[in-house]
């Protein structure tokens, strides 16, 4: 009988709510009158930066991310900050040298974050191992994710062993991430007794509403002992995103798994934010489609971020009539890529090279770039091995590497720095650029100039008070 204790609530609408219903869009000042309220619920952290929020801070609300993090830092006087860090990627979508992902670490803690939540797209955790160092080095809640899928491989000893693996590599907790909404309420009590037997890390549980049972699967879940869930507040939750924060506070009301949150309070934030939501429905950043049930997710075990992908690269090509050949096509490229998890870069990747074999007429005639660096190794190791015919008609005779791919990658901070250095103002700055290197050379300059332009009104003020 699993231990019967107050479930803890991990807060996502600062970010992976946003970035799952209106593409990470949420801008910090929108966020600044509501963190006081938050403050007081008694979360066991708020997610509010990482992800998708880096980029989009820069690239669409052109706002300084770091500057977000010490802000909200500030605001936040008792809750833990958490952020969501894409292990060797970061946050971005290559590998980088150790340098880099040690100074990241770094700077995100320093700038405020408290526990670090790191992922791999092929669950290889040689590519986590760096940043969990780093965040042990530097005092931080260093949390491995495991990136969730159904597959031959992923059997009950598969996900109890790499517990172990992560236990002895120094996380703090594990998370398991079902980025698709794939895990099912029977299996998450099977897969959440099993993992607490394997490790005693506490364990955490995030997922998606996409396919309607994530309310249901964090029952079954908290039933079966799991220690923290991730939720989102009611305006910001279900469909794409999480289930909502007030919804399962209540579910577990009188029984020894409440968390004990004020519904008063949490009616106070949900208020903050419906006019928000309401606006963006109006303004069709919130698109009441990704709101429904999404069946297929579990049907063909493709997130939705993917499904909505491919339906815009088929329309760009005027081949919309081939949805359902490309669907059937996913589940056999992951199995020729060694049937990695379906979550950033790899859904990408093989959603990609999936509408490439059906739109050429012949599998793998034409390789992306990103499917040949799979397949020569350059992501890490997947579960499964590759297809050997595959892999021969991808990348012939070149090279194949079996080390973590980050060990051929010399350090490159230094050089980073001097290609950025007219564009520094902080510290920070040099690790946008590593990161985004053209998105964050566009933010300086509007930064520069949103400058010179204060710098404009002072002078003129001061001409109009001492005219020559
Ligand atoms: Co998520």
């Amino acid at each position: 009988m699993p231990e019967q204790k107050p479930i803890k609530i991990t807060e996502t609408v600062l970010r992976d709510a946003h970035q799952s219903l209106i593409a990470t869009r949420m801008p910090t000042e929108f966020m600044l009158p509501i963190v006081d309220k938050m403050d007081k619920v008694g979360y066991h952290s708020v997610e509010c930066w990482g992800g998708a929020t880096f980029d989009a801070s820069l690239r669409f609300l052109k706002e300084d991310p770091w500057e977000r993090l010490r802000k909200l830092r500030a605001g936040f006087k008792n809750t833990k900050l958490q952020m969501l860090f894409r292990g060797q990627n970061i946050l971005g979508y290559r590998h980088y040298a150790d340098d880099v992902v040690e100074y990241f670490v770094q700077k995100s803690i320093a700038n405020g974050i408290d526990i670090i939540r790191i992922f791999d797209c092929l669950n290889d955790i040689r590519n986590l191992e760096c940043a969990v160092k780093a965040c042990n080095k530097e005092g931080g809640h260093a949390q491995i994710a495991l990136s969730y899928t159904l597959g031959d491989a992923y059997t009950l000893d598969y996900w109890m062993n790499i517990a172990k693996e992560i236990e002895a590599m120094g996380a703090d907790s594990i998370c398991i991430k079902d980025m698709a909404g794939l895990l099912v309420p029977y299996e998450a009590s099977k897969l959440i007794t099993a993992m607490k037997s394997a490790t005693k890390l506490p364990i955490q549980l995030h997922t998606h509403y996409t396919s309607g049972v994530a309310s249901m699967t964090y029952l079954k879940a908290v039933e079966a002992g799991v220690d923290v869930i991730d939720c989102a507040m009611s305006p910001f939750a279900l469909g794409t995103s999480q289930p909502a924060t007030e919804v399962m506070a209540e579910t577990f009301k009188g029984t020894p798994y409440d968390p004990g949150f004020d519904q008063n309070l949490l009616a106070e934030i949900a208020d903050y934010f419906r006019p928000y939501r309401e606006e963006c429905l109006k303004t069709g950043l919130l698109d009441p489609k990704v709101l429904g049930v999404n069946i297929k997710t579990l049907m063909y075990q493709v997130p939705g971020g993917m499904l909505s992908n491919m339906v815009s690269q088929l329309k760009e090509q005027n081949a919309s009539d081939k949805y359902d050949e490309v669907l059937q096509e996913i589940p056999r490229v992951r199995k020729d890529f060694g049937e990695p998890p379906l979550v950033t870069p790899s859904s990408q990747i093989v959603g990609t090279q999936a509408v490439f074999n059906v739109l050429m007429g012949e599998r793998y005639k034409m390789a992306t770039g990103e499917t040949k660096d799979l397949l020569s190794g350059k992501y890490g190791k997947t579960v499964k091995p590759f297809n050997a015919e595959v892999q021969k008609k991808v990348i012939g005779d070149a090279e194949v590497i079996t080390c973590r791919p980050a060990d051929l990658i010399p350090n490159e901070l230094e050089k980073i720095e001097n290609e950025m250095k007219q564009w520094k103002q902080q510290d920070e700055d040099v690790l946008s650029y590593a990161l985004f290197p053209q998105v964050a050379v566009d933010f300086f300059k509007y930064r520069q100039a949103q400058q010179e332009k204060v710098d404009m009104t002072q002078a003129d003020t001061k001409n109009a008070a001492y005219p020559v």
